[in-house]
């Protein structure tokens, strides 16, 4: 790589970790703000314009949805979005819908359910008590989660890597051994990395102060 290849590549990166830092930190989201998750079968009104709320605001990896609300709601997430038209999760399947819960099965306990943005890209919540009626009369909503910060560690927790069978020795058949070519290190290519790491610390040191 030529010095000058390698310094555009410094910048880019330094460029890259302002910018995320820029993204600031994580947040907690709740639904409906004051107005909290909430519908009142009396008037069939919810007492938020949901997806307006939602229009409003930046979801990121790692922030949360915090429903404020009462056991009279429930808490649904799915990507799928026939089920988010169909207000019910009785077709739905175990991979792409969830039901979050409250841990009471009392009617109109408080509760509040926090739920973590784990998948980037578009996702729907919805409540499907009374048969669905809450969700037909606006207690559903759509959110697109961006990247930000991408996931906190807390919530990072890969599924283990899959098996993979140790590669089967064929009589006879030898794999040839895999020659590294590595170019010899240049003076250009050591100031330019010394420069890099100015420039890291610099900028580190700036967000420090
Ligand atoms: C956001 O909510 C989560 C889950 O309830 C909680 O662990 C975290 O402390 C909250 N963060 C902030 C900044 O309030
Ligand atoms: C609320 O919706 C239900 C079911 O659709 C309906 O039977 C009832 O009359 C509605 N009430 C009001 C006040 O609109
Ligand atoms: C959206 O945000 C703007 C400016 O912050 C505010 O004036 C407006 O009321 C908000 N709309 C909703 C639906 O929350
Ligand atoms: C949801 O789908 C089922 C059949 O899969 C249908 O019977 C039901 O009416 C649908 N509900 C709504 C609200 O569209
Ligand atoms: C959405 O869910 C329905 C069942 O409700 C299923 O038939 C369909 O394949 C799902 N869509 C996707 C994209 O997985
Ligand atoms: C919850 O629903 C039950 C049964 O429909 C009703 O009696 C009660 O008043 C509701 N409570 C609240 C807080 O909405």
């Amino acid at each position: 790589m030529a010095p000058t290849r390698a310094m555009a590549l410094c910048l880019i990166v330094v460029a890259l970790l302002i910018n995320a830092a820029a993204a600031s930190s994580y947040s907690n989201h709740t639904v409906g703000g004051d107005a909290v998750w909430f519908f009142n079968p009396t008037t069939n009104k919810t007492s938020a314009d949901y997806n307006a709320w939602a229009a409003n605001r930046t979801f990121n990896l790692g922030d949360y949805l915090i429903f404020n609300t009462n056991t009279n709601q429930t808490v649904i997430q799915t990507y799928n979005k026939t089920t988010y038209n169909n207000c019910s999760m009785d077709d739905s399947l175990d991979t792409d819908t969830f039901q979050y819960d409250g841990g009471s099965n009392e009617f109109g306990s408080a509760v509040v359910i926090s739920v973590p943005l784990t998948i980037e890209g578009t996702q729907y919540y919805f409540s499907d008590a009374d048969d669905g009626e809450q969700c037909l009369h606006g207690m559903a909503f759509e959110i697109k989660v961006n990247h930000g910060l991408g996931l906190p560690p807390s919530l990072n927790q890969p599924p283990p890597p899959p098996y993979v069978p140790p590669p089967e020795s064929a009589d006879g058949v030898q794999t040839p051994p895999i020659t590294v070519v590595t170019s010899p290190p240049s003076g250009g290519m050591r100031t330019t990395a010394n420069f890099c790491w100015l420039l890291l610390v610099l900028v580190f040191i700036a967000f420090l102060a």
